[in-house]
């Protein structure tokens, strides 16, 4: 019998066991997260976590595809999942979909993602209709917000909780293989993971989703310019850098480093 291919794997993992994904922009932090993971996204978060920019709007396509390169070079069992990034794919399926290809050709990951529910559904159906997966993302759209202090909170309002029950059954109709749900009050989030009949992945959203996801240097403790209420530490890595920098410019300045053992002499065995 043939293997099933990741996405398949990554989907028939709901209901059997809560689904575990993170980001991942680099080939470094990705061959360390892949085997803890079931899915790796190459988030356009990186434009505010690596890049420093305000908002997720301004990353290019080029830079989104040069880190999913990246991450596939320490892929190995983890889906990789590689958002569009905000100008790529709204204006027209065919954007969509051109753009699409360009990621799974140049990139060779598994799956793109994109931001929307009804407005999007002809976009995603033009994908999925290629053959591509995608993931959806509905709630909190970070590509609509200029900064975090536009990051709203949604299903408040029955008119939101209506609107967000849509925007996931548009998304599922066009055929997303998940759904991630970002930033959406309880019990809505939990009402809707509940009848979502494909992985449903949350985030700031319902322990009741079949997975959840975080952006990897939030959960590292690495990231402090902002910190959502939806994130928890699981190391806190930033004090650990400081330490360390401020360790080797103490040994630098006092010539404490490097020591003998450091240095290269003509009777040296070992090239390297
Ligand atoms: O860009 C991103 O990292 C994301 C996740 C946080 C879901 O979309």
């Amino acid at each position: 019998m043939p293997d099933q291919d990741p996405v398949s794997a990554f989907c028939a993992l709901k209901g059997q066991r809560k689904i575990v994904c993170l980001t991942a922009y680099t080939a470094p932090m990705a061959a360390t997260l892949d085997p803890h993971c079931d899915l790796m996204l190459v988030g356009d978060s990186l434009a505010m976590v690596v890049y420093g920019m305000d908002n997720t709007r301004n990353i290019d396509l080029d830079t989104m595809i040069r880190h999913g390169k990246a991450v596939m070079r320490g892929q190995e069992t983890a889906v990789v999942v590689i958002d569009l990034p905000a100008g790529s794919y709204e204006n027209s399926p065919q954007q969509a979909l051109v753009n699409a290809h360009r990621v799974i050709d140049e990139t060779g990951a598994h799956g793109v993602k994109l931001e929307g529910g009804v407005a999007m559904q002809a976009h995603v159906q033009a994908i999925t209709g290629a053959g591509i997966p995608v993931m959806g993302h509905v709630g909190l759209l970070p590509q609509h917000a200029a900064s975090v202090k536009q990051f709203r909170i949604t299903g408040k309002t029955n008119a939101e909780a209506t609107q967000l029950t849509r925007d996931c059954k548009a998304l599922v109709e066009a055929g997303v293989f998940s759904i991630v749900m970002e930033g959406i009050i309880e019990p809505v989030a939990s009402t809707i993971a509940a009848s979502c009949p494909v992985p449903s992945i949350g985030i700031g959203a319902s322990p009741n989703c079949d997975g959840q996801i975080l952006v990897t240097e939030d959960m590292l403790g690495m990231f402090d310019a902002y910190i959502p209420k939806f994130v928890q530490k699981f190391a806190t890595l930033q004090p650990d850098i400081t330490a360390a920098a401020l360790a080797y410019q103490q040994a630098v300045i006092s010539e404490d480093f490097p020591k003998p053992d450091h240095l290269y002499y003509l009777e040296d065995k070992k090239k390297t």
